[in-house]
Protein backbone atom coordinates (compact mmCIF):
# COMPACT_ATOMS: atom_id res chain seq x y z
CA UNK A 1 0.00 0.00 0.00
CA UNK A 2 1.09 2.98 -1.15
CA UNK A 3 0.34 6.90 -0.62
CA UNK A 4 1.16 10.44 -1.34
CA UNK A 5 0.12 13.15 -0.39
CA UNK A 6 0.92 16.62 -2.00
CA UNK A 7 1.05 19.78 0.18
CA UNK A 8 2.19 23.01 2.01
CA UNK A 9 4.83 21.65 5.00
CA UNK A 10 4.41 24.83 7.40
CA UNK A 11 6.97 25.46 10.31
CA UNK A 12 4.28 26.32 13.23
CA UNK A 13 4.62 28.86 16.03
CA UNK A 14 1.87 28.25 18.51
CA UNK A 15 1.48 30.96 21.27
CA UNK A 16 -1.09 30.00 23.73
CA UNK A 17 -3.46 32.68 25.34
CA UNK A 18 -5.45 33.07 27.94
CA UNK A 19 -7.83 34.67 25.18
CA UNK A 20 -7.73 35.76 22.33
CA UNK A 21 -6.30 39.49 21.88
CA UNK A 22 -8.22 42.40 20.37
CA UNK A 23 -6.50 44.51 18.01
CA UNK A 24 -3.72 46.92 19.23
CA UNK A 25 -3.91 44.81 22.95
CA UNK A 26 -0.88 43.96 24.72
CA UNK A 27 -0.97 40.16 26.12
CA UNK A 28 1.19 38.02 27.39
CA UNK A 29 1.08 34.29 26.31
CA UNK A 30 0.69 31.23 28.45
CA UNK A 31 3.67 29.56 26.15
CA UNK A 32 5.25 29.29 23.10
CA UNK A 33 6.03 26.42 21.00
CA UNK A 34 6.95 25.85 17.66
CA UNK A 35 6.31 22.05 15.46
CA UNK A 36 6.37 20.89 12.11
CA UNK A 37 2.74 21.93 10.48
CA UNK A 38 1.20 21.91 7.49
CA UNK A 39 -2.45 19.81 6.38
CA UNK A 40 -0.43 16.66 4.92
CA UNK A 41 2.12 16.72 6.79
CA UNK A 42 0.03 16.57 10.01
CA UNK A 43 -2.08 14.01 8.21
CA UNK A 44 0.95 12.15 6.88
CA UNK A 45 2.55 12.57 10.97
CA UNK A 46 -1.21 10.89 11.94
CA UNK A 47 -0.82 8.02 9.03
CA UNK A 48 2.64 6.96 10.00
CA UNK A 49 1.81 6.22 13.44
CA UNK A 50 -1.08 4.47 12.93
CA UNK A 51 0.21 2.00 10.37
CA UNK A 52 3.18 1.46 12.71
CA UNK A 53 0.97 0.03 14.98
CA UNK A 54 -0.91 -2.26 12.88
CA UNK A 55 1.48 -5.22 12.52
CA UNK A 56 -0.99 -6.23 9.78
CA UNK A 57 -0.99 -3.43 7.29
CA UNK A 58 2.13 -4.76 5.34
CA UNK A 59 5.28 -2.33 4.23
CA UNK A 60 3.11 0.73 3.54
CA UNK A 61 4.99 3.44 2.17
CA UNK A 62 3.49 7.39 2.79
CA UNK A 63 5.19 10.11 0.43
CA UNK A 64 5.66 13.35 0.80
CA UNK A 65 5.12 15.95 -1.83
CA UNK A 66 5.67 19.67 -0.46
CA UNK A 67 7.68 22.27 -1.53
CA UNK A 68 11.06 22.74 1.11
CA UNK A 69 13.38 25.38 1.71
CA UNK A 70 17.14 24.76 0.67
CA UNK A 71 17.92 20.98 1.83
CA UNK A 72 20.43 22.46 3.89
CA UNK A 73 18.43 25.09 5.76
CA UNK A 74 17.43 24.95 9.52
CA UNK A 75 13.26 24.12 8.46
CA UNK A 76 14.32 20.95 6.06
CA UNK A 77 16.85 19.51 8.22
CA UNK A 78 13.91 19.68 10.64
CA UNK A 79 11.25 18.30 8.85
CA UNK A 80 14.02 15.46 7.39
CA UNK A 81 14.74 14.59 11.32
CA UNK A 82 11.33 14.10 12.14
CA UNK A 83 9.97 12.56 8.92
CA UNK A 84 12.56 9.96 7.91
CA UNK A 85 12.58 6.83 7.47
CA UNK A 86 8.48 6.46 8.37
CA UNK A 87 7.83 9.17 5.70
CA UNK A 88 9.67 9.63 2.52
CA UNK A 89 10.58 12.85 1.79
CA UNK A 90 12.40 12.25 -1.62
CA UNK A 91 10.31 13.38 -3.98
CA UNK A 92 10.05 16.91 -2.13
CA UNK A 93 10.95 19.91 -4.03
CA UNK A 94 14.03 21.90 -2.64
CA UNK A 95 14.35 25.70 -3.58
CA UNK A 96 18.00 26.28 -3.39
CA UNK A 97 17.53 30.28 -3.41
CA UNK A 98 15.29 29.86 -0.18
CA UNK A 99 16.12 29.26 3.80
CA UNK A 100 12.96 30.37 5.36
CA UNK A 101 10.13 27.94 5.51
CA UNK A 102 6.49 28.56 5.34
CA UNK A 103 5.47 29.44 8.76
CA UNK A 104 2.13 29.81 10.22
CA UNK A 105 2.03 32.43 13.24
CA UNK A 106 -0.99 30.50 15.81
CA UNK A 107 -2.32 31.81 18.49
CA UNK A 108 -4.59 29.46 20.60
CA UNK A 109 -7.06 30.97 23.26
CA UNK A 110 -7.45 28.57 25.71
CA UNK A 111 -11.08 30.74 26.65
CA UNK A 112 -12.71 29.36 23.29
CA UNK A 113 -10.70 27.03 21.99
CA UNK A 114 -9.96 28.55 18.89
CA UNK A 115 -6.86 28.53 16.67
CA UNK A 116 -6.20 31.31 14.47
CA UNK A 117 -3.65 31.08 11.82
CA UNK A 118 -1.66 33.96 9.91
CA UNK A 119 1.35 32.29 7.36
CA UNK A 120 3.01 33.26 5.29
CA UNK A 121 5.02 31.83 2.22
CA UNK A 122 7.58 32.64 -0.18
CA UNK A 123 8.58 29.96 -1.58
CA UNK A 124 7.62 29.19 -5.34
CA UNK A 125 4.58 26.67 -5.35
CA UNK A 126 5.15 23.58 -7.12
CA UNK A 127 4.95 23.11 -11.13
CA UNK A 128 2.58 21.34 -12.89
CA UNK A 129 6.15 19.91 -14.55
CA UNK A 130 7.39 19.21 -11.18
CA UNK A 131 4.50 17.27 -10.46
CA UNK A 132 4.51 14.96 -13.63
CA UNK A 133 8.22 14.26 -12.97
CA UNK A 134 6.84 13.16 -9.68
CA UNK A 135 3.82 11.14 -10.47
CA UNK A 136 5.87 9.16 -12.97
CA UNK A 137 8.24 8.02 -10.55
CA UNK A 138 5.38 7.58 -7.66
CA UNK A 139 2.08 6.81 -9.72
CA UNK A 140 3.73 3.03 -10.82
CA UNK A 141 4.07 2.36 -7.36
CA UNK A 142 1.06 4.16 -5.38
CA UNK A 143 -2.37 3.23 -4.80
CA UNK A 144 -3.17 6.33 -3.38
CA UNK A 145 -3.07 10.40 -3.92
CA UNK A 146 -4.21 12.71 -1.36
CA UNK A 147 -4.30 16.56 -2.28
CA UNK A 148 -4.46 19.48 -0.22
CA UNK A 149 -6.93 21.81 -2.13
CA UNK A 150 -4.66 24.83 -2.46
CA UNK A 151 -3.10 26.30 -6.03
CA UNK A 152 -6.35 25.06 -7.90
CA UNK A 153 -5.20 25.48 -11.23
CA UNK A 154 -2.08 23.67 -10.75
CA UNK A 155 -3.46 20.72 -8.58
CA UNK A 156 -6.41 20.62 -11.32
CA UNK A 157 -3.46 19.31 -13.97
CA UNK A 158 -1.79 17.25 -11.49
CA UNK A 159 -5.04 15.44 -11.55
CA UNK A 160 -5.79 15.30 -14.98
CA UNK A 161 -2.16 14.09 -15.29
CA UNK A 162 -2.80 11.01 -12.79
CA UNK A 163 -6.59 10.39 -14.63
CA UNK A 164 -4.99 10.20 -17.71
CA UNK A 165 -1.49 8.09 -16.36
CA UNK A 166 -2.35 5.89 -14.06
CA UNK A 167 -6.35 5.46 -14.28
CA UNK A 168 -6.29 2.85 -11.25
CA UNK A 169 -4.64 5.58 -8.32
CA UNK A 170 -7.47 6.69 -6.31
CA UNK A 171 -7.53 10.31 -5.45
CA UNK A 172 -9.04 12.33 -2.62
CA UNK A 173 -8.87 15.78 -2.04
CA UNK A 174 -9.37 18.54 0.74
CA UNK A 175 -11.99 21.20 0.18
CA UNK A 176 -10.92 23.24 3.77
CA UNK A 177 -10.19 26.88 2.93
CA UNK A 178 -13.87 28.97 2.30
CA UNK A 179 -12.54 31.59 0.69
CA UNK A 180 -10.27 29.92 -1.55
CA UNK A 181 -11.48 29.63 -5.14
CA UNK A 182 -11.38 26.58 -7.65
CA UNK A 183 -11.46 23.86 -4.97
CA UNK A 184 -15.11 23.10 -6.35
CA UNK A 185 -13.32 21.92 -9.31
CA UNK A 186 -10.84 20.22 -7.66
CA UNK A 187 -13.81 18.06 -5.98
CA UNK A 188 -15.27 17.34 -9.14
CA UNK A 189 -12.51 15.21 -9.86
CA UNK A 190 -11.66 13.48 -7.02
CA UNK A 191 -12.96 9.82 -5.84
CA UNK A 192 -12.93 10.77 -2.41
CA UNK A 193 -13.95 14.54 -0.71
CA UNK A 194 -12.79 15.41 3.02
CA UNK A 195 -14.97 18.95 2.94
CA UNK A 196 -14.78 21.51 6.29
CA UNK A 197 -17.69 23.31 7.89
CA UNK A 198 -16.09 26.57 7.22
CA UNK A 199 -15.78 25.48 3.57
CA UNK A 200 -19.54 24.10 3.62
CA UNK A 201 -20.73 27.20 5.18
CA UNK A 202 -19.16 29.39 2.70
CA UNK A 203 -20.40 27.72 -0.09
CA UNK A 204 -23.93 28.72 1.92
CA UNK A 205 -25.00 25.20 3.18
CA UNK A 206 -26.68 24.94 6.11
CA UNK A 207 -25.71 21.65 7.43
CA UNK A 208 -22.85 18.40 6.55
CA UNK A 209 -25.77 16.86 5.23
CA UNK A 210 -27.30 19.64 2.84
CA UNK A 211 -23.25 20.00 1.78
CA UNK A 212 -23.24 16.60 1.21
CA UNK A 213 -26.33 15.56 -0.36
CA UNK A 214 -25.95 18.98 -3.11
CA UNK A 215 -22.27 17.98 -3.60
CA UNK A 216 -23.25 14.65 -4.73
CA UNK A 217 -24.86 16.24 -7.34
CA UNK A 218 -22.00 18.08 -8.81
CA UNK A 219 -19.39 15.26 -7.71
CA UNK A 220 -20.19 12.73 -10.26
CA UNK A 221 -16.63 10.82 -10.17
CA UNK A 222 -16.61 10.98 -5.98
CA UNK A 223 -17.95 7.13 -4.43
CA UNK A 224 -17.76 9.23 -0.56
CA UNK A 225 -17.89 12.25 0.31
CA UNK A 226 -16.93 13.30 4.03
CA UNK A 227 -18.15 16.61 5.79
CA UNK A 228 -16.56 17.52 9.23
CA UNK A 229 -18.93 20.01 11.74
CA UNK A 230 -16.92 20.33 14.53
CA UNK A 231 -18.71 19.50 18.04
CA UNK A 232 -21.93 17.62 15.74
CA UNK A 233 -19.47 15.96 14.58
CA UNK A 234 -18.53 14.08 11.16
CA UNK A 235 -20.74 12.79 8.42
CA UNK A 236 -20.49 10.71 4.73
CA UNK A 237 -22.11 10.00 2.19
CA UNK A 238 -21.75 6.85 -0.43
CA UNK A 239 -22.64 8.64 -3.85
CA UNK A 240 -23.79 5.46 -5.43
CA UNK A 241 -26.01 4.28 -2.89
CA UNK A 242 -27.12 7.74 -1.00
CA UNK A 243 -26.36 5.86 2.06
CA UNK A 244 -25.58 9.19 4.65
CA UNK A 245 -23.66 8.25 7.90
CA UNK A 246 -23.44 10.65 10.76
CA UNK A 247 -21.29 9.46 13.84
CA UNK A 248 -21.04 11.92 17.23
CA UNK A 249 -17.65 13.67 17.85
CA UNK A 250 -15.60 11.62 19.82
CA UNK A 251 -15.58 12.71 23.67
CA UNK A 252 -14.85 10.13 26.49
CA UNK A 253 -15.34 11.20 30.47
CA UNK A 254 -13.67 14.83 31.49
CA UNK A 255 -12.83 15.56 27.92
CA UNK A 256 -11.76 18.90 27.69
CA UNK A 257 -10.48 20.95 24.20
CA UNK A 258 -6.83 21.07 24.74
CA UNK A 259 -5.28 21.85 20.68
CA UNK A 260 -7.53 21.63 18.08
CA UNK A 261 -4.74 22.65 15.18
CA UNK A 262 -5.00 19.67 12.63
CA UNK A 263 -7.68 18.51 14.29
CA UNK A 264 -9.04 18.38 10.42
CA UNK A 265 -5.99 16.58 9.12
CA UNK A 266 -6.28 14.16 11.96
CA UNK A 267 -9.53 12.77 10.78
CA UNK A 268 -8.51 12.63 7.53
CA UNK A 269 -5.80 10.43 8.65
CA UNK A 270 -8.00 8.63 10.48
CA UNK A 271 -10.23 8.16 6.91
CA UNK A 272 -7.63 7.23 5.00
CA UNK A 273 -6.34 5.20 7.20
CA UNK A 274 -9.31 3.27 7.07
CA UNK A 275 -10.05 3.42 3.58
CA UNK A 276 -6.75 2.19 2.98
CA UNK A 277 -6.18 -0.66 5.26
CA UNK A 278 -9.02 -1.31 6.48
CA UNK A 279 -11.75 -1.30 3.94
CA UNK A 280 -12.84 -4.87 3.78
CA UNK A 281 -12.92 -4.80 7.21
CA UNK A 282 -14.85 -1.69 8.41
CA UNK A 283 -18.14 -0.73 7.28
CA UNK A 284 -18.69 2.83 7.05
CA UNK A 285 -19.69 3.92 10.23
CA UNK A 286 -16.73 1.82 11.86
CA UNK A 287 -14.87 3.93 9.20
CA UNK A 288 -16.12 7.47 10.48
CA UNK A 289 -16.23 6.59 14.12
CA UNK A 290 -12.54 5.54 14.12
CA UNK A 291 -11.60 9.04 12.15
CA UNK A 292 -13.55 11.23 14.54
CA UNK A 293 -12.12 8.74 17.33
CA UNK A 294 -8.76 9.62 16.58
CA UNK A 295 -9.40 13.66 15.70
CA UNK A 296 -11.17 13.79 19.46
CA UNK A 297 -8.13 12.53 21.07
CA UNK A 298 -5.98 14.94 19.06
CA UNK A 299 -7.99 17.58 20.25
CA UNK A 300 -7.72 16.74 23.51
CA UNK A 301 -4.29 16.28 24.06
CA UNK A 302 -1.63 18.71 22.98
CA UNK A 303 0.61 18.05 19.29
CA UNK A 304 0.35 14.68 17.63
CA UNK A 305 2.16 12.14 19.89
CA UNK A 306 0.89 8.60 20.56
CA UNK A 307 -2.48 8.62 18.71
CA UNK A 308 -2.10 5.03 17.46
CA UNK A 309 -4.09 4.59 20.79
CA UNK A 310 -7.19 4.81 19.17
CA UNK A 311 -6.32 1.78 17.14
CA UNK A 312 -6.25 0.06 20.58
CA UNK A 313 -9.43 1.27 21.31
CA UNK A 314 -11.97 0.94 18.18
CA UNK A 315 -13.65 -2.23 18.16
CA UNK A 316 -12.57 -4.57 15.28
CA UNK A 317 -8.82 -3.08 14.88
C1 LIG B 1 -3.34 22.96 10.68
C2 LIG B 1 -2.28 23.53 9.77
C3 LIG B 1 -1.07 24.02 10.51
C4 LIG B 1 -0.49 24.95 9.48
C5 LIG B 1 -1.71 25.55 8.84
C6 LIG B 1 -1.55 25.77 7.37
O1 LIG B 1 -4.39 22.39 9.92
O2 LIG B 1 -1.89 22.57 8.81
O3 LIG B 1 -0.20 23.01 10.93
O4 LIG B 1 0.32 25.89 9.97
O5 LIG B 1 -2.77 24.66 9.07
O6 LIG B 1 -2.68 26.30 6.80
Amino acid sequence: MSLVAVGACYIDTILTTPHYPGEDEKLRAISISHRRGGNCPNTLEVLQQLTAHNSRTVHPSLNLVAVLPAKSSVASQQVKSEFEPRVHLDNCIYRDDFNEPASSYIIKSQSSGSRTIVNYNELPEMTVDEFRKIADKLGPQSNWFHFEGRIPDIILACIQYLRQKFPAVRISVEAEKPARPGLQELAVEADVVFYSKSWAQGKGYQSAEECLRKQAELTRKASLLCCTWGQDGAFALETGSGNLIHRPAHSGPGFKVVDTIGAGDTFIAGMLYSLLYQDQKWDLSQKLSFANRVAGMKVAQEGFLGLERSLELHPGS
